[in-house]
């Protein structure tokens, strides 16, 4: 049995893309277990660049098997509209599975999304509006619409209806908004469901007869640890779970299924989005991080907030995920800061913290305390060995070592595969 899960071990975006991808030469199966098209997960094969929300990253492999797990919140559109894109990109795309058992994303969601924001005001917490949150509302307010209600002609259509009655009450009278058309909405997506009914099956199954006969199964994490819904920074995370647990649900396995978890770190820290983030940088240190790791997000564009790598939050992520081993990424981007600095515990008046709290006005009032670490002017992107890495380079991957207690197996200098420093085969 080989199976590993990739989770995000910060606020998303830390590279889980590229490492996926790199890994699933070797894999047989990746799976999505949570969250939807919020996800933004780039791959670079050559100088094309792709950019993946709802299918998983292993697809530019032709022999991987792709699945869309019974967690994952489905947008039909968004799909439909990413494998045109892929097949017009000449990939092959007949290799997916969608659960019967995952949630589907209607337009009423995006509405809602969208309009419970706008009403939140300065207390918005910067969603993507892709209808992400108000999807899983009617999952466990047990209204939703499921992949195998979608395919079912009569049984979508009587859900839909009363799905846009109660949601057409709710946008008046809650938001003073536009009313949703029931007529239109059916229209469409019937035709969607005509569509993706091929890509429909049980894949719990699939998943279990890979495990089982010995296959090699990557999990694919969306989101990041502190963006789970339990265990984030809430009120300000996604609606699902990002961490390693969330696979159990969104995929259907036993949790003695999962070999390893390899927590994808970034070599300092971004968010994208509304919440506490202790080790931000509002100064041109983190302007100057933001535009050398071009900082922006890959499925709405918005700048992300970018600040100093964060280990309260890193060996808290390691606990809630049971990460054995890190991949660090993005290393290359911090070629040329005379110092980096590293957080190793917050100042709350005068206590140290370093167990990330789940307050949110305990947070607010933590400041970080910094270690700080020469840097290395030398650029990385071409480098084979870690032993070729500078010095300083390596002395801060070793810091990080230590620090988690956990080895890095993997480094990444830049975004393409070959940009990959291997240390110890993981999967
Ligand atoms: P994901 O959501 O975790 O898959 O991450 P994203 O794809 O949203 O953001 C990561 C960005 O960093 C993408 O643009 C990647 O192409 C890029 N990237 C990944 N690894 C590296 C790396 O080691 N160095 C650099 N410079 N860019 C990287
Ligand atoms: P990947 O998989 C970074 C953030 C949003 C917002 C919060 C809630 O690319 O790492 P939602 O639309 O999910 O209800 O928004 O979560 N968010 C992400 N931030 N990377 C992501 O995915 C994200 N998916 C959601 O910015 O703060
Ligand atoms: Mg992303």
């Amino acid at each position: 049995m080989s199976t590993l899960v990739i989770v995000g071990s910060q606020w998303g975006d830390e590279g889980k893309g590229k490492v996926i991808d790199y890994l699933s030469k070797k894999a047989n199966v990746v799976v999505r277990g949570q969250g939807g098209n919020n996800a933004g997960h780039t791959v670079v094969v050559g100088d094309k660049k792709y950019a993946l929300h709802l299918i998983p990253s292993g697809i530019l492999y032709n022999d991987t098997v792709n699945v869309i797990g019974n967690g994952v919140v489905f947008d039909p559109k968004g799909f439909l509209d990413e494998i045109k894109n892929l097949t017009e990109a000449g990939i092959d795309v007949s290799n997916i599975k969608i659960s019967s058992r995952a949630h589907v994303v209607m337009p009423y969601h995006k509405v809602i999304d969208a309009l419970s924001e706008e009403k939140k005001g300065e207390e918005k917490i910067g969603t993507t509006k892709k209808g992400i949150g108000p999807c899983y509302m009617d999952k466990v307010e047990r209204s939703g619409i499921r992949i195998c209600d979608f395919i079912d002609d009569e049984v979508f259509k009587e859900k839909l209806k009363r799905q846009v009655e109660h949601k057409n009450i709710i946008i008046k009278a809650v938001y003073q908004g536009e009313e949703v058309d029931f007529e239109t909405i059916y229209n469409e997506y019937s035709e969607y469901a005509k569509l993706i009914e091929k890509y429909v099956t049980d894949t719990t199954v699939v998943v279990s007869d890979a495990v089982e006969s010995d296959k090699k199964v990557l999990f694919e994490g969306a989101q990041g640890a502190l963006l789970d819904v339990d265990l984030g920074t809430y009120p300000y995370v996604t609606s699902s779970h990002p961490i390693a647990g969330g696979f159990t649900i969104g995929s259907g396995i036993g949790p003695n299924k999962i070999n390893h978890v390899l927590g994808i770190v970034k070599a300092y820290t971004t968010r994208v989005g509304k919440g506490p983030f202790v080790t931000e940088l509002f100064d041109k240190t983190g302007n100057d991080i933001r535009t050398a790791g071009h900082e922006f997000g890959t499925t709405t564009g918005r700048p992300r907030r970018c600040g100093w790598l964060d280990i309260v939050l890193i060996n808290y992520s390691k606990r809630i995920n049971g990460i054995t081993s890190i991949s660090l990424m993005l290393l290359d981007v911090l070629t040329g800061f005379e110092k980096l600095k590293i957080c190793t515990g917050y100042k709350y008046g005068e206590e140290v913290i370093t167990n990330y709290p789940a307050s949110l006005k305990v947070l607010d009032k933590c400041e970080p305390i910094y270690e700080e670490l020469e840097g290395w002017t030398e650029d990385l992107t071409q480098i084979e060995k870690f032993e070729d890495l500078p010095e300083n380079a390596k002395k801060y991957v070793k810091r990080i070592e230590e620090l988690t207690k956990l080895p890095v197996t993997i480094v990444s200098i830049g975004p393409k595969r070959k940009q990959t420093i291997i240390r110890e085969e993981v999967f």
